[in-house]
């Protein structure tokens, strides 16, 4: 046995990096403290003593006190937010060499994860919660950072925000926060959560002042949030049959939920809100209608990542944090049949902890059929084979609108390397309209996203999708180190391509037409995959 090795632990519980790795950490302490290794819990001054940047991060010291590794426990997530099977296990092999009486091959890996603060408040500084850094967090925070919120802590105080200032400057420097993709563009969309970079240089300047309260008099009132459903008493609620377990050290999981709905007759849903039941594990759901009870083949529960498994009949929506309810648009309605099932498609994101979830959907009626058809335009493509290493692949698609549409809303869909998407209409006098524009997609907070004021297209419009991607190890959210070649597909390591634009056609008699000409465009979509070549 070899004595005097000791490993600083650098966590944080307010880190989900750092609460998804805990179960790892707990198996490593129970493998190595019978053989001789001290864990310490790493405080500020350990951070600052032997260099450590962010959480979770280790730090071992020999017996003689220096420092003979630092850096990552395992190489799980080469970003913040991305997670994926670890294949190097540095602090397990860093142990292993030491034991057996030899030198850290590697002594110094890149830990990624929650910046730690160091900074003491400044005597003379110029940004303080209560004035500046309060009011921009609970317009564009406190919504889900909140207790009963969606996300893991709250920051509706100086004491909760104080100690994480640094990762706050962290994250919303590189737009991970608040989470939303769309890029402002011609149209604005509902409820965009997106920080001015004055608001950004100001978490910045709080971080390096140390985070100063100042006078906790002018801190403004922390708004009220509603935690019921948002729109009142639901007509119906349906829930998860049964609960679906999450435990600790379970990779994301993808799960299809059969729910019966057990409607007495024919419904029309005029607004739906989506509740996770444990909202530190539910990462985002879609929700299927099931007119033929297709689904249930399946089972009650089975795997799905990227397609439901079946041909829904209808969507009622989506959910991602800090969605609350969803109306549709005025005169329409989404059908539900008397003998429906809905699907709720759910992405499981592990929290650290064994649990289980049981997510519920509250339905609100309208006695009035529509009288406006809600449509969706699906542009996209099967025909995608990326290859390894390739840094920018594009993925192009139009469609040639044949009436006038009025547009509500637009949902893209990639997996983990699509980078940049951009949709676009091009008028019949050639004037372009920007649709959406996402610089930098993130799988984990796709979304549907619905325009403030929706506008009229003429027939004659081209609209158009350009998606790129990017298959190469320098990105990060590649989930296959080092890269694989990519095909079209439902799974995690296949990609796929869609931009989904919610239409409402002004002439309701239009609707056969529309539907007609999207027909032809499945048909030509169809002809034109072609088994890609084998390489
Ligand atoms: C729509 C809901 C939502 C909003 C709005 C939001 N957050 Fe978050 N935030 C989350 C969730 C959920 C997580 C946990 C992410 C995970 O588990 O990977 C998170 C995580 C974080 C983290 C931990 C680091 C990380 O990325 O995992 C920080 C710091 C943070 N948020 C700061 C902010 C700040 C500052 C704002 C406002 C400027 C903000 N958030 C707005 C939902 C939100």
């Amino acid at each position: 046995m070899i004595a005097g090795i000791t490993v600083y632990l650098f966590l944080s519980t307010a880190c989900p990096l750092s609460n998804r790795l805990q179960p790892e950490i707990a198996r490593i302490q129970a493998d190595y403290t019978p053989r001789g290794i001290r864990f310490a819990k790493g405080d500020a001054a350990a951070a600052r003593k032997f260099g450590a940047r962010v959480t979770p991060q280790v730090v071992v010291t020999g017996p003689n006190g220096r420092v003979v590794y630092r850096g990552r426990i395992d190489d799980r997530s080469p970003a913040l937010g991305v997670y994926r099977e670890p294949s190097k296990h540095d602090l397990r092999d860093a142990l292993d060499a030491l034991l057996a009486g030899g030198t850290v091959a590697v002594a110094e890996t890149p830990a990624v994860g929650c910046a730690i603060q160091f900074d003491a408040p400044k005597q003379n500084a110029t940004i303080t919660f209560s004035k500046q850094i309060a009011p921009v967090l609970f317009r564009n925070c406190a919504g889900c950072h909140r207790a009963n919120g969606t996300a893991p802590f709250a920051l509706t105080t100086h004491a909760d925000a104080a100690p994480r200032a640094s990762a706050i400057a962290q994250v919303t420097r590189a737009r991970l926060m608040p989470p939303w993709k769309a890029e402002p563009g011609a149209h604005a969309f509902r409820g965009a959560m997106r920080l001015t970079d004055a608001e950004i240089r100001l978490f910045e300047q709080w971080a390096k002042e140390g985070a100063p309260e100042g006078d906790p008099a002018a801190t403004p009132p922390v708004p009220a949030f509603r935690d019921g459903w948002q729109l009142g008493e639901p007509d119906m609620v349906i829930r998860m049959p049964k609960p679906i377990r999450v435990s600790a050290s379970s990779p994301d999981l993808y799960t299809c939920i059969v729910v019966p709905v057990n409607l007495p007759a024919d419904r029309y849903v005029r607004a739906y809100e989506f509740r996770p039941g444990d909202k530190r594990v539910v990462h985002h759901a879609i929700l299927f209608v099931d007119g033929l009870r297709a689904a249930r083949k399946n089972g009650e529960t089975y795997p799905c990542f990227g397609v439901p498994g079946f041909l829904p009949s209808a969507a009622l929506g989506g959910w991602t944090p800090g969605f609350t309810a969803t109306e549709y648009p005025p005169k329409t309605a989404v059908a539900l049949r008397k003998g429906t099932d809905l699907v709720m498609q759910v992405h499981y994101h592990p929290a650290g902890t064994d649990t289980e979830d049981r997510s519920e959907v509250a339905l609100y009626f309208t006695p009035d059929p529509p009288q406006r058809r809600m449509m969706e335009i699906a542009l996209g493509s099967r025909n995608i084979d990326i290859a390894a290493g390739e840094r920018r692949y594009l993925v192009r698609d139009r469609f040639e609108l044949p009436v006038d549409v009025e547009v509500t809303g637009i949902i893209p869909h990639a997996h983990y390397i699509c980078r940049e998407m951009t949709g676009r209409a091009t008028l019949p006098g050639g004037r372009r309209v920007e649709l959406i524009r996402v610089r930098d997609w993130d799988f984990n907070w796709q979304r549907h996203y619905h325009y403030e004021k929706p506008f009229v297209l003429p027939a004659g419009t081209r609209l158009e999708m350009d998606f790129v991607y990017d298959n190469s190890a320098a990105n990060p959210r590649n989930p296959s180190s080092p890269p694989k070649r990519v095909q079209w597909g439902p799974d995690s390591g296949d990609e796929m391509a869609g931009l989904h634009v919610q239409v409402i056609p002004v002439r309701n008699e239009d609707a056969t037409e529309l539907g007609q000409a999207l027909w032809g465009k499945i048909m030509r979509g169809i002809r034109e995959t072609r088994p890609a070549p084998p390489r």
